[in-house]
């Protein structure tokens, strides 16, 4: 199977180590690469550093590399999803599947994205956008049939919870935020991740993908941990609690939404309290099915790209 990907950073990297792995079992070939600066061809399959050609614009790339399926994996921008949301219409123009990583388009534009895949049958999968590769999306989709999400909450920004960690032992909010970058966990802007927009994001893409809306992260109630103090942490230590940035979702009896993305203090046996470092927990609210959860133990890049994997394969087995 022909692979484009469009950007080839440090998940486009990890994901051809991971196919290179996995030849053997699996005919995958990544025959085309365009990034921001350059492109590279060749349908019998590129290398892992592959000769770079002139940059092209999507549509000309898309039309000379001829692939069987768009990995869309650019930078997020989280103002409004572009250009990656682009990116997905030039292939679904051209009757491509598609899978990303990138939440931007997931959540700003889902419905109108899946409305459009669904109406040229076009498979489209973003299970890395969330939880680095974790199966959320696809466990659902798969394994929980006739179920209804009614309420979805997590702690999904690994920046706060290190910040937030620091901070219990003393240190100030620049001191965490400069930990974090060191780790090579903290966006570009690491106020995007203190401000509470990477959990709005994530709140406003569950939501758009497991509880039908059709969101933007503008929508939810966001509050960062930006002015939280040593002295209130120290408090909540005191009463038996952890101040954690929780992002919940929940589809109310008169069909409305409640969407937050905003620090809160949690009992210290409670589940969301309870994943440390840069560890990942989502939490599915359902009728049939109780409450179901995930929990992801410090995943990194090679776990994103098992999530465009696993989505890889799920394509291929329907293609
Ligand atoms: N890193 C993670 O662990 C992780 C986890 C979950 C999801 N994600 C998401 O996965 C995506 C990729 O992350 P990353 O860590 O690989 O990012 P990255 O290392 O910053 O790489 C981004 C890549 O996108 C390319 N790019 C940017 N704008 C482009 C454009 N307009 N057209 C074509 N290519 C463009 C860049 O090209 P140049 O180098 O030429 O500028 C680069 O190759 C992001 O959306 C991120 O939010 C990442």
């Amino acid at each position: 199977m022909r692979i484009a990907l469009i950007g080839y950073g440090s998940v486009g990297q990890a994901f051809a180590r991971l196919l290179a792995g996995q030849r053997k079992r699996y005919p995958f070939r990544i025959t085309a690469i365009q990034t921001r600066k350059h492109t590279a061809y060749d349908p019998q399959g590129l290398p892992l550093e592959p000769d770079w050609g002139p940059p092209a614009a999507v549509s000309e790339f898309l039309d000379r590399a001829e692939p069987e399926v768009v990995i869309e994996i650019t930078s997020l921008n989280p103002v409004d999803g572009e250009p990656a949301i682009s990116h997905i219409r030039a292939a679904f123009a051209r009757g491509l599947p598609v899978i990303t990583a990138n939440k931007g388009p997931i959540a700003h534009a889902y419905a109108a994205l899946r409305a459009e895949a669904a109406a040229r049958h076009i498979l489209f999968r973003f299970e890395s956008t969330v939880m680095d590769g974790s199966p959320v999306f696809n466990l659902v989709r798969n394994n929980l049939p006739g179920v209804t999400i009614h309420g979805i909450s997590g702690v999904l920004n690994s920046t706060t919870k290190v910040v937030l960690a620091e901070m219990a032992r003393g240190r100030s909010l620049a001191e965490g935020i400069r930990l974090a970058q060191q780790m090579g966990i903290a966006e570009a802007d690491p106020a995007y991740d203190i401000d509470g927009w990477d959990s709005a994001a994530k709140t406003a893409a569950l939501a758009n993908v497991l509880l039908d809306a059709d969101v933007t992260p503008q929508r939810v109630d966001r509050a960062g941990i930006g002015s939280i103090t040593p002295e209130q942490i120290r408090a909540a230590q005191a009463a038996g609690c952890v101040i954690a940035l929780v992002s919940r979702a929940r589809r109310e009896a008169d069909g409305s939404l409640t969407l937050t993305a905003r620090p809160e203090w949690l009992p210290q046996d409670d589940l969301l309290a309870n994943v440390q470092g840069t560890s990942n927990v989502i939490l599915l609210h359902t009728d049939l099915m109780g409450t179901q959860g995930i929990v992801s133990v410090n995943p990194g890049v090679e776990q994103t790209a098992y999530g465009l994997f696993a989505d890889l394969v799920d394509i291929a087995q329907q293609l």
